[in-house]
């Protein structure tokens, strides 16, 4: 019953909807209607610049974080990693915004952050190694998830591997529409870098 209510709050934790409070609040603009039309971080810094974006990965991130330090705060004795999980399904399918979220990459960022903080900085330098190569956030995104698994099975953090495996599973199967961009070179790169 316990665990119950901690997934819930993990799930509504994740499901605020951080890109488009930014976005209506700050700019009056969906972002939705926009860019990508995805609820995150990378599709803020394309509409509505760069401080909306750092302000809406950040939250986004933060979200993970916060949902795996809930057994930290309660003492209770839950898995901060599988309470975690509920919190990337609520950014992914926010109950306030329609079930229509974002791509799980901070949130599942954020959630490995509250648990392993090196592996999350494993995942950031794969992340910009593979961005400043292909200058494609979505392939970097997928990629460093696979540089994540690797760095788990080297430090034998098995139950890390299983989460960060499935985190890299959602985010795949949340980056179909990219890919397919990707494969027909109709995904926009990134210019800045
Ligand atoms: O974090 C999402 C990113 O990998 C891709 O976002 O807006 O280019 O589909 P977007």
């Amino acid at each position: 019953m316990e665990y119950a209510l901690y997934i819930l709050i993990a799930y509504l934790l994740g499901s605020i909807p951080s890109g488009l409070i930014v976005g209506k609040i700050g700019y009056g603009t969906d972002i939705r209607e926009h860019g990508s039309g995805n609820l995150g971080g990378t599709n803020t810094f394309r509409v509505l610049g760069f401080k909306a974006g750092m302000i809406v990965t950040t939250a986004d991130i933060l979200k993970g974080t916060a949902a795996a330090a809930i057994p930290y705060f309660v003492g209770a004795e839950v898995i901060p990693l599988v309470i975690g999980i509920f919190a990337v399904v609520g950014h992914m399918y926010p109950i306030f915004a329609g079930f229509k979220g974002g791509k799980a990459v901070a949130t599942s960022g954020g959630v490995i952050l509250g648990v392993n903080p090196i592996i999350f900085v494993v995942l950031l330098l794969s992340f910009f190694i593979v961005l400043y190569l292909s200058k494609y956030v979505s392939l970097s995104s997928m990629v460093a998830g696979l540089f994540g698994i690797i760095a788990t099975l080297i430090v034998k953090d098995y139950g890390l591997t299983i989460i960060i495996s499935l985190f890299t599973l959602f985010v795949i199967y949340r980056h179909r529409a990219n890919i397919k961009r990707i494969l027909n070179k109709t995904e926009p790169k990134i210019t800045w870098m």
